[in-house]
C-alpha cells in the first residue's frame, strides 16, 4: 500500500480517541464528512488568535492580514482545481453553490445566455444527490423549462444511450455529478460535455464526492462550472467551493445581495463588483476558508494520486470481501475501474438502521438511509443501504473490521 496510513493517522487528533467503551474508532463516513487534520484546525484557531476581523474591510493591520489569508487560500483552491484565482466562488457549502447557480439563472435578463424559460430543458440525472436535483427542479418549476434526465443501469452506471434525444438544442443546462454518493461510480463526462457544448448548453458538475477522492483539473475536465464541499476534503464545515469559467462569470447575475458584492449604489439602484466578488455577498466564512486551504495542502502534500492509488486497493478488497459474504449485495459497480471508495450494500434479512446500530455498537461508523439520493435508491429498488466510504487514513484493518461487523451481525440478526 502506497500511503503511510499509520502516519497520517497520527496528524488526525480524532483517531487518538476510542468510540463506545474503549474502542478503536473505525470511520467509514467520510463521504458524509471527512475527519480534520491538526493542521487544519490549528489554522482556524491561528486566525482566530491572530489575524482575526472582516477580509476586504477596514483600513488596518489585521483588516489587512485577513484580506491577504484569505485571497491567497482562494489561490491555494484554485492552483488545486487548475482555475485562475478569479474563478474561485467561496460559499458556504456546495449545496449553497448549486442553489446560487441556480437562482443566478433565474435573475438572468431575458435573452441573455443564462435567462431560461419553457422553451428550454435541464437535464440532470437519476444518480443525483438531492442537492445537485432539488435546486434544478425547482428552476424547472420558476421558469417552466422541462426537466430531464439520464437513467441509471442495473450495475449503477449512468445510461447514456439517449444522449442525443435528452440533450437538444432547447438544453440549457446539464447538472451532473462526477462521482456517486450511493453507488461509488465516476462518471466519464466527455461524452456528455462534449455533447452539451454542441448545443450551447452549460455544464455545471457536482464534484463533492470526486474532488477529495481524485486529481481534478477543471480545464482537463472541461465543464463549465463545478462545486464542492470543504468539509468533505480535510477542511472545516462551513465553506463551498463554486469554480465558474471566467468568460461564463463575467456576465453571470449575483444571487445574495448586500455587502462587498457592488460596485455602486444609490438609495433606488446598485451596479455589481466583478467576480468572484460579486457572489461573495457579507462577510465571508474567512476562518474556514482559510481551514480549507490548510487542508487542501495537506492532500497535495499526501498526492491526490496517491490517495486515489490507495483507496482503489481499499476498494477492490472491500468489494471483493464483503461481496463474498452469503447474503450482501453490493450496489453499485463491482470492479474498480471508473469507480471510487464509497461501497454502499445490503445485507438480506438485516435492516440497514439495524445493522448501523450494530456497527456503531462495535466502533465503526458507516451511514445508513437513503444517503440524500432518494430517486436513486427508488429506482435501484433498495430504499435504504449501509455506505462505507473510504479516505486517506482508512486501511486494510478498518475493513476487516467492518466485514466481520457484518459476519457477526449476521449470526445476531439470525
Ligand atoms: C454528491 C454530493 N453532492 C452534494 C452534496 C452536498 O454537500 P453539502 O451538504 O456539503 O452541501 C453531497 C453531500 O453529501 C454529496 O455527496
Amino acid at each position: 500500500m502506497s500511503l503511510d496510513v499509520s502516519r497520517i493517522r497520527k496528524d488526525f487528533p480524532i483517531f487518538t480517541r476510542t468510540i463506545r467503551d474503549g474502542k478503536k474508532l473505525i470511520y467509514l463516513d467520510s463521504g458524509a464528512t471527512s475527519q480534520k487534520p491538526q493542521v487544519v484546525i490549528d489554522a482556524e484557531v491561528e486566525f482566530y488568535s491572530k489575524h482575526n476581523a472582516a477580509a476586504h474591510r477596514g483600513a488596518h493591520q489585521l483588516a489587512e492580514e485577513a484580506t491577504e489569508l484569505f485571497e491567497a487560500s482562494r489561490e491555494t483552491v484554485a492552483a488545486f482545481l487548475g482555475a485562475q484565482s478569479s474563478e474561485i466562488i467561496f460559499t458556504k457549502s456546495a449545496t449553497e453553490s448549486l442553489n446560487l447557480l441556480a437562482y443566478s439563472f433565474s435573475n438572468a435578463e431575458p435573452g441573455s445566455k443564462f435567462a431560461i424559460g419553457p422553451e428550454h430543458s435541464i437535464v440532470v440525472t437519476e444518480m443525483e444527490h438531492h442537492a445537485n436535483l432539488i435546486p434544478w427542479q425547482q428552476l424547472a418549476k420558476r421558469s417552466g423549462a422541462e426537466l430531464k434526465w439520464f437513467g441509471v443501469t442495473s450495475n449503477g452506471r449512468l445510461d447514456e444511450s439517449n444522449i442525443d434525444s435528452l440533450i437538444t438544442s432547447q438544453t440549457k443546462i446539464v447538472a451532473i455529478t462526477q462521482q456517486s454518493n450511493v453507488l461509488g461510480t465516476i462518471n466519464n463526462l466527455d461524452n456528455i460535455i462534449n455533447r452539451a457544448h454542441s448545443v450551447g448548453a452549460i455544464v455545471i458538475v457536482d464534484a463533492c464526492q470526486s474532488v477529495p477522492h481524485l486529481a481534478v483539473n477543471v480545464q482537463k475536465l472541461g465543464a463549465d462550472f463545478l462545486a464542492f464541499s470543504g468539509h468533505k476534503a480535510l477542511g472545516p464545515t462551513g465553506v463551498g467551493v463554486l469554480w465558474g469559467r471566467s468568460e461564463l462569470l463575467k456576465d453571470l447575475p449575483p444571487f445574495l445581495f448586500g455587502g462587498s458584492m457592488i460596485e455602486n449604489v444609490t438609495m433606488t439602484d446598485a451596479t455589481w463588483a466583478e467576480a468572484p466578488r460579486r457572489f461573495e455577498a457579507g462577510v465571508p466564512n474567512m476562518a474556514q476558508v482559510i481551514g480549507l486551504a490548510a487542508g487542501i495542502k495537506y492532500l497535495q502534500n499526501v498526492g491526490m494520486e496517491e490517495i486515489h492509488q490507495h483507496e482503489t486497493v481499499l476498494t477492490e478488497y472491500l468489494l471483493k470481501e464483503l461481496g463474498s459474504i452469503d447474503g450482501v449485495s453490493i450496489v453499485g459497480p463491482l470492479d474498480t475501474a471508473l469507480r471510487g471508495s464509497t461501497v454502499s450494500f445490503t445485507v438480506e434479512g438485516i435492516h440497514p438502521h439495524d445493522l448501523g446500530q450494530y456497527l456503531d455498537n462495535a466502533g465503526i461508523a458507516v451511514r445508513t438511509g437513503h444517503h440524500c439520493a432518494w430517486p436513486l435508491t427508488r429506482s435501484l429498488g433498495v430504499p435504504a443501504t449501509t455506505r462505507a466510504s473510504l479516505y486517506l487514513y482508512n486501511d486494510i484493518s478498518d475493513l476487516d473490521a467492518l466485514i466481520l461487523g457484518v459476519i457477526e451481525a449476521k449470526k445476531y440478526f439470525g
